[in-house]
């Protein structure tokens, strides 16, 4: 690793993406790796610090996730975090069980103030706790720094061989200093300089892509979306004309936004790319027909896609390197990076099909969390419009119609989206609902309307507030807004005939329906 890196080792915990994102809004770059990651790798890598995340698991148990004490010896500061703290004190020969009083949501925490995780941080701070265990013995050699009226060790340290364990969580931001907490880690313990930031990531990737391309022809796959809008941008800033951007009117867009990217994008708009729109809704439909399996439709929707490039690459010439905006949290869901387990084969990742006809392949938002690309974006000039827009999946529409995609039903939630994003926006609550769109289900009940029978499919109605996209709530949206929404869908789009507000949360549902 060439740039001062900390690492975060997963242990499983719902959290742990957002581990990584605070530590590199401290400025510092992070990165995650599963907890399995080979003692002898991660000392090559040379990390200024690690992190252990919290994790489902007792660490008592037999086979639950573990490490080995060489961990705690390498002469890099370690962080454990809830899970990460038992098994800290666990492995180093601390005693962690099952704690009589569960402790779960904002607590009171009594911190020491002199502990180098907690300078500048008044005693009690209010710290978001969610554990079954506690320890109930530090280690030898560490001493206590912070309890709760329940936790007789909520944090304990090790100054000598930097080593700390905190039973609570500073990532999430119930705990009110968590940032600052984090950041005494990285700053206080790790003694990282902090050069993590966005205006060096822009000159960086300009240049690392400039020398890895050189005279050499690029495609870019626009999909008018945040991330490949960045990717592009920044291509076309490094390579200029060398860049080709196409894009896929895949027949699984919002209503209209075919146009929307063009008008951008296009000669009329104020980039200076070599700009293909290529009209393949045919095309996929066709390959579509028949096809309810949500895995086999993102497969084949994704795979449809790297075939119309090449087939574009083919009339364009010689091509040697395919752009896509894949980000990071689509590598660690799609179970490439950490440890969590793959939900949904990512369309930009996993979706993949192993041939791929070009030289290679360049991500250059691979490292970033969406907020980054954001930043990344407002960086290279792309308007605020095109940079905070609302994330729209790869395989589009496809995984917003439940079962089957037909042309019809395409037809059916682009409008009844269409009018539910007006209505939302006329509302103002379009910058406070962090996602929202309608979706097909799958359910054709009957209704009745002017006196006739119906027997039409249901619209659902989609709309959560969600920090990282990895955990989400539904938005709570006042109900005359949504009947607003369900009399203008029943009436203006043909063959719905009933309208239902989603209330699922992520977990145990996904934000996209499928
Ligand atoms: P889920 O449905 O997994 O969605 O809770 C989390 C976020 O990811 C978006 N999403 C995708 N984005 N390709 C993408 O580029 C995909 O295949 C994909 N699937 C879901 C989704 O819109 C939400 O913001």
């Amino acid at each position: 690793m060439g740039r001062e890196t900390v690492i975060v080792l997963d242990f499983g915990g719902q959290y742990n993406q957002l581990v990584a994102r605070r530590v590199r809004e401290c400025n510092v770059y992070c990165e995650i790796y599963s907890y399995r990651t080979d003692i002898g790798k991660i000392r090559e890598m040379k990390p200024k610090g690690i992190i252990l995340t919290g994790g489902p698991n007792s660490c008592y148990e037999e086979g639950a996730p573990s490490c080995t004490r060489e961990l705690f010896e390498l002469g890099i500061p370690v962080l454990g975090l809830c899970y990460g703290a038992q098994l800290m004190q666990h492995v180093l020969g601390g005693k962690v069980e099952r704690a009589a009083v569960k402790e779960y949501g904002k607590t009171e925490v009594y911190v020491e103030p002199s502990s180098p995780l907690f300078q500048g941080i008044e005693s009690p701070t209010v710290c978001w706790m969610s554990h079954n265990d506690y320890i109930s013995g530090a280690a030898p050699g560490f001493s206590i720094c912070a309890h709760t009226d329940n936790c007789p060790v909520a944090a304990a340290e090790n100054r000598e061989k930097q080593l700390y364990a905190i039973q609570f969580h500073p990532e999430v931001l119930h705990t009110v200093k968590g940032k600052e907490i984090l950041s005494n880690f990285v700053y206080g313990v790790c003694r990282c300089s902090g050069d993590w930031r966005m205006d060096s990531f822009v000159e960086d990737s300009i240049r690392e892509i400039r020398e890895k391309v050189g005279d050499g022809r690029v495609l870019c796959a626009l999909s008018g979306g945040v991330d490949s809008s960045v990717a592009a941008v920044l291509l076309s800033k490094a390579v200029g004309k060398q860049l080709t951007c196409v894009f896929v009117d895949h027949g699984l867009l919002r209503k209209n936004e075919g146009d929307e990217v063009e008008a951008v994008f296009g000669p009329s708009g104020a980039y200076d790319l070599n700009f293909i729109r290529v009209n393949a809704r045919q095309r996929y439909y066709k390959k579509l027909a028949g096809v309810e399996e949500p895995e086999a439709k993102r497969k084949i929707i994704g795979e449809e896609f790297i075939r119309v490039f090449e087939e574009e690459a083919k009339k364009i010439g010689a091509v040697d390197f395919l752009v896509q905006g894949t980000i990071y949290p689509d590598v660690v869901e799609s179970g490439l990076g950490g440890e969590s387990a793959v939900i949904k084969s990512h369309h930009n990742v996993g979706g993949l099909p192993d041939y791929v006809d070009f030289k290679e392949i360049i991500e250059p938002l691979r490292d970033l969390f969406k907020d980054e690309v954001r930043k990344v974006g407002l960086e290279l000039g792309i308007p605020e419009y095109l940079v905070f827009r609302q994330p729209f999946p790869g395989p589009g529409l496809g995984v917003r119609i439940v079962g089957e995609v037909t042309e019809d039903k395409v037809r059916i939630v682009q409008d009844a989206d269409a009018i539910y994003r007006e209505e939302i926006a006329k509302a103002g609550l379009d910058q406070e609902i962090d996602q929202y769109f309608a979706a097909l289900t799958n359910m054709r009940s009957v209704g009745v309307m002017g006196d006739e029978r119906t027997y039409d499919y249901a619209v659902a109605l989609r709309a959560v507030r969600t920090v990282d996209f990895m955990t989400a709530e539904a938005a709570e949206i006042p109900f005359a807004v949504l009947q607003r929404v369900m009399v203008r869908i029943i009436n203006e789009v043909r063959g719905v005939n009933r309208v239902v507000y989603d209330l699922t949360s992520k977990p145990p549902g996904t934000i996209e329906f499928e």
